[in-house]
């Protein structure tokens, strides 16, 4: 980390008192170009929406003032969140989930990064083991961060949730063993990244809460004003989501949390959702909301093949671009251009 003129630089071991928000971020970023990336999570997550970056921070960027705090209340692999404080879009991020092996995670990852980094390095990666960590009911933050991080990466599609099963089978006997997603040096990098963040006051606090308490928070967090802070949530799927998370909504926790977005005045907030039908009959019509649609695309657990999906970007920003897709990169472009003549 490289301190700014004029700062001294520290290693950081609790979360930062409220009023940090009202200040810059302390030092330069290590490792920036990490950030640049589309992979900058430690965490595989299910549902990750890596591609949705480029339109929060198309929308952030359109309107004024520039949020001082970003919070995220179901931070999941936190992808969002760490790339717009990695960039800069925003100074200040919070992250929160009501799962505790997630929330342990994110906390030792920033506050006690060389303990994880050291303990990921000494783990032995086999079915012993994964077995061993799926029984585990660990007491200290410190452990159910590692049981978090081991499982994450060594279980199929990277559900922490009791039914999935070690990458590569009971048998071993796939290509893909239980190992092939714990390289230990993208990990480091990865995990060294958001100790940074949290050195230099960009990544403050992370809390193990359920969103209700998140959003309670952050509504008064620093003496800020409400449109100085924006929450971006990424709630669990409608379909699916108890196969996925230890942690699922129920069909009313999605009523609730339209009903308390709506009410929260001033508050500034961006949510992300799989497009259904039911999502829609809660947002649209609604005055003030701003309802976009993103393509992308995404590559589904056991499967070789690219598939695209919509996603249902809902906020109640005042202004909202209607286009805000990534711009394809010249190769991209071209392979589109290919598929789409044929050739
Ligand atoms: C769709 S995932 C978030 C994915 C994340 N945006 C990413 O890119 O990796 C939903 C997350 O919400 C969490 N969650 C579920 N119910 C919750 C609740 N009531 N309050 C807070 N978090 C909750 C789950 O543990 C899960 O981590």
């Amino acid at each position: 980390m490289r301190p700014l003129a004029g700062e001294r630089k520290t290693v950081r071991h609790r979360p930062w008192p409220a009023e940090t928000v009202l200040d810059k971020p302390k030092y330069e970023l290590d490792d920036a170009q990490l950030f640049a990336q589309s992979v900058v999570s430690p965490l595989r997550y299910p549902g990750a929406k890596r591609q949705l970056f480029h339109a929060l921070r198309t929308i952030i960027n359109t309107n004024v003032p520039p949020p001082r705090l970003l919070v995220e209340p179901f931070c999941g692999g936190a992808t969002s969140a760490l790339r717009l404080a990695g960039t800069g879009v925003v100074d200040h991020i919070i992250l929160a989930d009501a799962d505790p092996l997630v929330a342990a995670f994110w906390y030792v990852a920033a506050f006690d990064t060389t303990w994880l980094i050291n303990s990921m390095k000494e783990e032995e990666v086999t079915l012993k083991r994964w077995d061993w960590w799926r029984m585990a009911n660990p007491a200290s933050r410190r452990e159910r961060a590692l049981k978090c991080l081991f499982l994450n990466r060594t279980t199929f599609s990277g559900i922490l949730h009791g039914k999935a099963g070690p990458i590569g089978g009971r048998a071993q006997t796939s290509a893909y063993k239980i190992d092939c997603r714990y390289g230990v040096e993208g990990l480091e990098r990865r995990i060294r990244a958001v100790g940074d963040l949290a050195n230099s006051g960009r990544l403050v606090d992370v809390w193990h809460c359920d969103w209700r308490t998140s959003l309670a928070r952050a509504a008064r967090f620093g003496g800020l004003t409400p449109n100085e802070i924006v929450a971006y949530l990424d709630p669990p799927y409608v379909e699916k989501a108890p196969e996925l998370y230890e942690w699922s909504f129920e069909s009313n926790e999605h009523e609730a949390l339209a009903e308390a977005l709506t009410a929260m005045d001033g508050f500034r907030w961006l949510l992300s959702y799989d497009d259904s039908p039911v999502i829609r009959s809660l947002y649209s019509g609604q005055p003030g909301y701003a309802l976009r649609t993103v393509d992308y695309r995404y590559t589904a657990a056991g499967s070789a093949t690219r598939q695209s999906k919509t996603e249902l970007l809902v906020t109640n920003y005042p202004d909202v671009p209607h286009q805000l897709e990534a711009p394809l990169t010249p190769s991209r472009q071209r392979k589109r251009t290919d598929k789409e003549s044929g050739r």
